[in-house]
């Protein structure tokens, strides 16, 4: 099969947000419990942090992360993970049925985050609270000193606030299963109050407000349209999730859901653009896409065992392992972002350690790779830069949920400050490879280039403790550059990153 892509300098669609390669931490299961924390870890650093998993954070280069939910977050008192540790209180967590120590807080997350290297993104409870604990949390965080909250953080033991740019006015807020669920226009107008309350108090802040849980859902896309118009001039993002999943183990169509991505994407943009018209607005609202990620290998399981479980703190759950096909549908999906970039500003793979992540750890034991860390990490490190508009030229096929799906999935990137100009490629063809001709134009000289793969005969090839290179990426040799044309072979069902030198 042949496929033949232009790109040219002209062709850009975006300055990337580099908070496109942002990531969420949520308590839940084991992302934080043994996940990040764990004091009694050989590596735990003086906060009790896993050294081992910062290191693979650092290395995946997310440069935000969500915290600290999702559902958990929609029955969550900030205030109960501050202060001396032996007094917090012990919670039970309604989202996910299980208990909470508050051992680790805001406090915890920020020296977290610092040590990672990446910034916070926080969620305040719009669920079972409000407004009050909204600008509460803020003051906390962001207000120098002076004030009841912000003195309260110094006796704490930090004297400089966070300050925190981006917040999530709640999460989910239209699905039944939130804690605190609403009526489009309840948490419209909720999301709006709020959103004023904290802009009053900074006016830096960039606010995200909940938008569909998923585009199935019955209140899509009218819940963006009612939630927009209350709060359009007060906000920055909109916020939308969607879960990949391949129950029927049907390739082809698992690998045509980002087409839905970006049907679901589109819509939504439109949707914006009817409101700011209809508002005479002048402002401008993005998506952040802050949840997203491949997830259904354990869920059925895991909705078995919350309802046969107590209250247990921190259990294993959502804990999917990645095969080889899911390194293909993250690449496909990253990509989609990629050419998306004039309009999600912002995404959040969900999430990073133990729960639907790409990082696993043992407790007590090793840290390591699942196999959709690696695509992550390269569009993480190598998608930074410009958006380019790629001419596409090749054979397709019919799925379900999309008709005409390019058998590439190709996006394009170009770092001027690097000189470079990166392709990530997804065969999504089973039978047979690849060779793909990508003319390059208007960019000067191409020096040199590098093909990395991640290629693996087994689509279910998983990476484990006692395995975990069982699927990484290798460099190939097979690509080559002549006048200003690249030729590369992407084997049946494979993954390529190629960088070209300018
Ligand atoms: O990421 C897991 C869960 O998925 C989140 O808590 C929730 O926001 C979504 O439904």
């Amino acid at each position: 099969m042949k496929a033949r892509v232009t790109a040219h300098a002209r062709f850009t669609l975006a300055d990337i947000d580099k908070r496109l390669y942002g990531s969420f931490l949520e308590h839940l299961g084991r992302a934080v419990y043994t996940g990040i924390y764990e004091p009694d870890h050989p590596t735990a650093d003086e906060n009790g942090m896993r050294r081992d998993v910062i290191d693979l954070v650092r290395e995946l280069d997310t440069p935000v992360c969500r915290y600290p939910g999702g559902n958990f977050v929609s029955a969550y008192n900030w205030e109960d993970g501050i202060g001396p540790k032996e007094e917090r209180p012990t919670r039970l967590d309604l989202a996910w049925h299980t208990s909470e120590s508050n051992q680790v807080g805001i406090h915890e997350f920020a020296e977290w985050a610092k040590a990672a290297n990446t910034e916070m993104m926080l969620a305040v409870n719009l669920g079972s609270r409000g407004l009050d604990e909204a600008r509460n949390f803020v003051e906390y965080v962001n207000h120098p000193g002076g004030s009841y909250w912000s003195d309260l953080r110094r006796k704490n033991g930090q004297a400089d606030p966070w300050d925190v740019r981006l917040w999530c006015l709640g999460n989910e807020m239209d699905g039944p299963w939130q804690v605190g669920h609403k009526s489009a226009a309840e948490y419209g107008h909720l999301a709006n109050e709020t959103a004023k309350a904290i802009r009053a108090f900074d006016d830096k802040l960039e606010l995200v407000v909940c938008g569909s849980s998923h585009s199935d859902m019955p209140s899509y896309p009218q819940w963006e349209a009612t939630v927009l118009e209350e709060s359009f001039e007060q906000v920055d993002y909109i916020s939308l999730h969607m879960y990949f999943e391949n129950y029927e183990k049907n390739t082809a169509e698992y690998l045509a859901l980002p087409e839905k991505l970006d049907r679901y994407i589109g819509t939504v943009s439109g949707v914006i653009d009817y409101v700011k018209s209809k508002k005479r607005a002048r402002n401008d609202v993005r998506i952040s896409f802050d949840e997203w990620n491949v997830w259904y290998h354990e869920r059925k399981n895991d909705a078995k065992r919350m309802k046969e479980w107590g209250w247990p703190h921190a259990p294993a759950l959502l804990e999917d392992i990645y095969n080889f096909e899911d390194v293909l549908q993250v690449g496909c999906i990253l990509n989609t972002f990629i050419r998306r970039s004039d309009t999600v500003r912002i995404a959040c793979i969900a999430q990073l350690v133990n729960v639907i992540a790409p990082i696993m750890t043992a407790p007590g034991g090793a840290a390591w790779k699942q196999t959709i860390y690696h695509p992550f990490h390269f569009a993480s490190r190598y998608g930074r830069g410009t958006a380019l508009r790629l001419d596409v030229d090749c054979p397709s096929y019919n799925a379900d949920v999309a008709a005409d799906v390019s058998y590439l999935d190709i996006a394009g990137v170009h770092d001027g400050d690097a000189g470079t100009l990166t392709f990530f490629a997804i065969n999504r063809n089973g039978a047979e490879p690849m060779e793909i001709d990508i003319s390059i134009e208007g960019f000067g000289e191409a020096k040199s280039i590098e093909h990395t793969l991640i290629k693996h005969d087994d689509l279910e090839a998983t990476n484990t403790a006692e395995n975990p290179e069982n699927v990484k990426p290798e460099s190939r040799g097979g690509a080559s550059l002549s006048g200003g044309k690249l030729q590369v072979v992407a084997p049946e069902h494979s993954y390529s990153m190629i960088r070209v030198q300018l």
